[in-house]
C-alpha cells in the first residue's frame, strides 16, 4: 500500500467510520492505461475495453473518463448511468431478461446504444417496440449462448439475424458471448474465439452480411491469492485474439479485472480474545461485506494489511519468525464469518488497528449479502487522484429494510 492510500484509510476511519471500502482512483486509471496500451500495440487499436458495471456500480463515472462502453444489465444499472451522465451511445443494454415497460421508454427517448438480444421472444418484443414507435436505426447484438440460459443457440442466434436483416428494422452490430468469470484455461478462450469465428462465417454465408464486430467477456482471471502482476493473463488472450483482428473488431468485456485492484475494504479491530488455544480478532465487519471469488471460510488468503493505531504498516515483520496467529472473525452470527484463518500478525494488534483487505474494488459492496443481520452498511469513498477524498455512499443502517413497512 502506498502512503497516500494509508494516510487517507487512516482518515476516513477517523472522521467518518470504521468499516468501509476506499475506491483509489488514480490507481484505476493507471491501471487501465496499462491495459489499454497493450491492446493498442499489440492488436492495432481493433479492440476496446468495455466496463461490466455490474462489479462495482460506483466507478461508473471515473471508467466514462477511460473505457468505450459500458456493460449494463439491468434497469437499475441503466438508471445509475442516467444518473451519472453517461452519453447512452456508449452503452451496451444486456440482460436475460428485459422488462418490455423499460425497453419501450428507452427507445421511444431515442436510445442510440447498442441492445443485446437473448431470446425469441425477446427479439420479437424489441421488433414490436421498433415498429410502434418507428424506430428503424436501433443497433442490435444477438448473443450466442454459451450452454445455460442466457443468449440463444447458434441456430436461433442466426435465424434472429436473418430475420432482423431482412425486416430492415435493425443494425446488427455484431454478436456477443459471455461464458463466465475467472476463466484460466486458455484453451477454452481459444476454442471460444474459434467458433465465433465460425459462427461469423456461417452468417456470412447463409444471410450474406459480414459480422465484423465482436463483443466478447473472456472472464479475465484476476488471482486474488498469489503475488501476480495479473498481465500474463491478459497477454495470452491479446494472443489468442491478435490472428482475428483484420477481420473483427473486438469489444472485450470486463468487470472484476478493471475493477478490482483498485478497491479496498477496511474494517477495525473492536475485541479480541483467546478460546482455549485459539487467538480470535473480532472486526466490526465481515463476509457480509467482502467477497473473494474462490474462496472457502477464510482458508486461501487474500493481501491484508494490518495498520496501527499510529498509521504504520506493520503487516510484514522484519524476520518474519515471531509472528502471532490469529483467525479474524467478523461480527455475523454465523461461524462461516472467517476473513481469515491463523492469519500470521508480526506486530501483536490491538483493539483499534486497521485491517485493510486489498483487492476489494469488485462484487463486494454490490455483491456481498449486507442485509444479513441488519447490520450497518460501509461507507464508500473515493480517493480521487488530487489526495481528496469524496464521500460516495454514508454508511447506512439496513435494519429498516429488514422490517414491514420501513423504507
Ligand atoms: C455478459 C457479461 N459480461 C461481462 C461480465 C463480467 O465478468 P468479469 O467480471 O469476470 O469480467 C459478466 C459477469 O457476470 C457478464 O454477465
Amino acid at each position: 500500500m502506498t502512503e497516500k492510500q494509508i494516510a487517507m484509510i487512516g482518515r476516513i476511519s477517523r472522521e467518518y467510520c470504521k468499516s468501509f471500502y476506499m475506491f483509489d482512483i488514480e490507481k484505476m486509471y493507471e491501471w487501465y492505461d496499462v491495459l489499454k496500451n497493450r491492446l493498442d500495440t499489440k492488436l492495432n487499436k481493433r479492440a476496446s475495453l468495455v466496463y461490466a458495471i455490474k462489479a462495482n456500480p460506483f466507478l461508473t463515472p471515473y471508467m466514462n473518463e477511460k473505457v468505450d462502453y459500458f456493460e449494463v444489465c439491468s434497469e437499475g444499472e441503466y438508471r445509475i448511468c442516467m444518473e451519472r451522465d453517461i452519453p447512452t451511445e456508449k452503452i451496451v443494454l444486456s440482460g436475460v431478461y428485459k422488462k418490455e415497460s423499460f425497453i419501450s421508454e428507452v427507445m421511444k427517448k431515442g436510445f442510440n446504444g447498442i441492445i443485446t438480444i437473448e431470446s425469441k421472444t425477446q427479439y420479437r418484443i424489441i421488433k414490436e417496440i421498433a415498429d410502434t414507435n418507428s424506430v428503424h436505426s436501433i443497433r442490435i447484438l444477438p448473443r450466442l449462448t454459451s450452454g445455460n440460459q442466457f443468449g440463444m443457440d447458434e441456430d436461433t442466434t442466426v435465424s434472429v439475424i436473418k430475420d432482423a436483416f431482412e425486416s430492415g428494422y435493425f443494425k446488427i452490430a455484431g454478436i456477443q458471448y459471455f461464458s463466465g468469470t475467472q476463466k484460466k484455461k486458455m484453451s477454452v478462450i481459444e476454442g471460444e474465439v474459434k467458433n465465433l469465428d465460425r459462427v461469423c462465417n456461417r452468417i456470412s454465408s447463409e444471410i450474406g452480411i459480414k459480422i465484423d464486430y465482436i463483443e466478447y467477456g473472456p472472464g479475465f482471471f484476476f488471482d486474488y491469492y498469489n503475488d501476480s502482476d495479473h498481465l500474463d493473463v491478459f497477454d495470452a488472450i491479446i494472443d489468442i485474439i491478435s490472428p482475428y483482428i483484420e477481420k473483427y473488431e473486438f469489444a472485450l468485456e470486463s468487470g472484476r479485472f478493471l475493477a478490482a485492484s483498485c478497491g479496498f475494504y477496511v474494517s477495525s479491530i473492536v475485541e479480541m480474545k483467546t478460546n482455549d488455544t485459539r487467538n480470535f480478532i473480532l472486526v466490526d465487519g465481515g463476509i457480509h461485506h467482502v467477497n473473494y471469488y474462490g474462496r472457502m471460510l477464510g482458508m486461501n488468503e487474500p493481501k491484508v494489511c494490518h495498520i496501527d493505531s499510529s498509521l504504520n504498516d506493520v503487516t510484514a515483520g522484519s524476520n518474519g519468525n515471531d509472528a502471532t496467529e490469529y483467525d479474524v472473525v467478523g461480527s455475523l452470527c454465523t461461524v462461516s464469518d472467517v476473513l481469515l484463518k491463523k492469519h500470521r500478525f508480526y506486530k501483536v494488534p490491538s483493539v483499534g488497528d486497521i485491517l485493510v483487505f486489498c483487492d476489494a474494488g469488485a462484487y463486494s459492496c454490490t455483491e456481498a449479502g449486507v442485509l444479513f443481520l441488519s447490520h450497518e452498511m460501509p461507507g464508500i469513498y473515493a480517493l480521487m487522484p488530487d489526495g481528496d477524498i469524496k464521500e460516495l455512499r454514508q454508511p447506512s443502517q439496513s435494519w429498516s429494510l429488514n422490517t414491514e413497512g420501513m423504507e
